[in-house]
């Protein structure tokens, strides 16, 4: 078995980390390709819980190497925050931590830009975001003209002189917007970020060229896919998306690396629905259902603390973004969760004025008239917490994670029923949907 990508097909959340860390045994490099520090990618081992959320998930793993690809942007004091937050917790980064020189920054700004927009417009302009600076950034790689990769770091004149005409313009824009606008100094910015660019120099490298001398040598690659499909910048239910292509769509623009050498397409999903911020979600269960699932999945965001809103598994939602992902495989996380409900819902189909679409509409005006048409299923009553077998499960709950298998059109590879490393099920080939 040779490379694989784990990317989720929700909307974030989907216990996307714990399924990277399970299988680093099985691959040598862990690779982020998209998003920044607006992930946060929990893993427990033996009562230690470990947060993660611009470091790759495989840096808890001794022997493997970690890459933050070309794709993601990079908040250099949130970063060496998180370095130095793993290390205290006894993670040992040497020499297998990778930065892209092409990555782009985050700057103070980007910051300030995103506050604006999601906390002084009007209600039905905020999108929830996670305030991480994610959007302004990949605005500005993409307008080109304010864009800063981390290369620019390691030219310090060019990037004061350059940094002092950006800021120029950003503080004028600014201060035409917010009343309290207290104006950036290009100086101040400038040595912060040269002092952080001088920690993180060992990290940086062409990481194309690494991750392709890598691949030469045998090396087994992981991508980590960082959001979720649904939150795809082209994909997603956009506006109500990250900025990135957070799908399997984003791992060869993000890393330079072809999806040629990918083997093994995993799609993660939860048992249920979770979505944190703004935006569709034809499923939502805001009832003592919702409540229930809240509590019991202790659904609260991992970076933001945020409560995360949560429903019924929808089958239309992770068909969709299956297909888009590539997604030969899924893992079905949490299932422990739904231990004690009567029944459980499913959503097969979406219907829009009394008909039936198989499809995600792409406006959001259509996904408001989209009525989930359900299937009920029986549940079961037994703690699935220490189960590790497969024939050990309660037959509804091994009917339940069947039918959302075939619902999906995907076999289920993996069933996970609690938080550990251990409290997995590998199912096998032959007992797959
Ligand atoms: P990610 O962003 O996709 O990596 O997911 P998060 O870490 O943000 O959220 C998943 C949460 O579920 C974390 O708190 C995990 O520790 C937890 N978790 C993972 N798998 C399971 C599981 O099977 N059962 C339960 N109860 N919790 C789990
Ligand atoms: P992981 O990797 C869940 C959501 C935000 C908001 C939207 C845009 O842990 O699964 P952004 O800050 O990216 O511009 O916010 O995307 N969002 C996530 N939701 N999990 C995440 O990451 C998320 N990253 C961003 O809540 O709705
Ligand atoms: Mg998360």
């Amino acid at each position: 078995m040779g490379s694989s990508c784990v990317v989720g097909l929700q909307w974030g959340d989907e216990a996307k980390g714990k399924i990277v860390d399970l299988l680093c045994d099985q691959h040598d490099v862990v690779v982020r390709y998209q998003g920044g520090a607006n992930a946060g990618h929990t893993v427990v081992h033996e009562g230690v819980t470990y947060k993660l959320s611009l470091v790759p998930t495989g840096i808890l793993r001794k022997g493997i190497d970690c890459v933050i690809g070309n794709g993601v942007v990079i908040h250099p004091p949130a970063l060496l925050q998180e370095i130095d937050r793993l290390s205290a917790q006894g993670i040992d980064f040497g020499g297998r931590l990778h930065i892209s020189d092409r990555a782009h920054v985050i700057l103070p700004y980007h910051l300030a830009e995103e506050r604006l927009t999601e906390e002084s417009s009007s209600t039905a302009d905020h999108l929830g975001t996670t305030l991480r600076g994610i959007g302004p950034c990949y605005r500005d790689k993409v307008g080109r003209v304010h864009g800063v990769r981390v290369i620019d770091l390691f030219h310090p004149a060019v990037f004061r002189d350059r940094l002092d005409r950006i800021i120029n313009y950003k503080n004028r824009l600014l201060a035409a917007m917010l009343a309290d606008f207290e104006p950036f100094d290009p100086r101040t910015v400038a040595d912060e970020y040269l002092d952080d660019a001088e920690t993180l120099r060992p990290f940086i490298r062409d990481t194309t060229a690494w991750l392709h001398q890598s691949l030469a040598h045998g090396k087994r690659l992981m991508f980590e896919g960082a959001q979720g499909s649904l939150l795809d910048i082209d994909h997603g239910s956009y506006p109500y998306v990250t900025s990135s292509n957070s799908s399997a769509a984003g791992i060869a623009a993000g890393s330079g690396v072809p999806t040629r050498h990918i083997d093994r397409w995993i799609g993660v999903v939860k048992a249920y629905t979770t979505r944190v911020g703004g935006g569709p979600f034809p499923t939502e269960q805001d009832n003592a259902t919702g409540e229930r699932i809240r509590r019991v999945g202790r659904e609260y965001g991992t970076i933001t603390g945020r409560p995360r809103r949560c429903g019924w598994f929808d089958a239309v939602a992770v068909r969709y973004s299956a297909r888009v992902s590539g997604s030969t495989e899924i893992a079905i996380m949490l299932l422990d969760v739904l231990s004690g409900f009567d029944e459980l819902k499913v959503a097969v189909a979406y219907e829009k004025n009394g008909q039936r679409i198989a499809d995600l509409p792409a406006s959001l005006a259509d996904f408001d008239l989209c009525q989930p048409v359900y299937e009920s299923l029986p549940g079961w009553s037994e703690d699935l917490t220490g189960v590790r077998h497969w024939s050990e499960l309660p037959l509804n709950a091994r009917n339940y994670v069947q039918f959302l298998a075939q619902q999906v059109g995907v076999p289920a590879s993996i069933v996970s029923v609690g938080p550990d490393r251990r409290q997995t099920i590998m199912v096998a080939a032959g007992t797959r949907a």
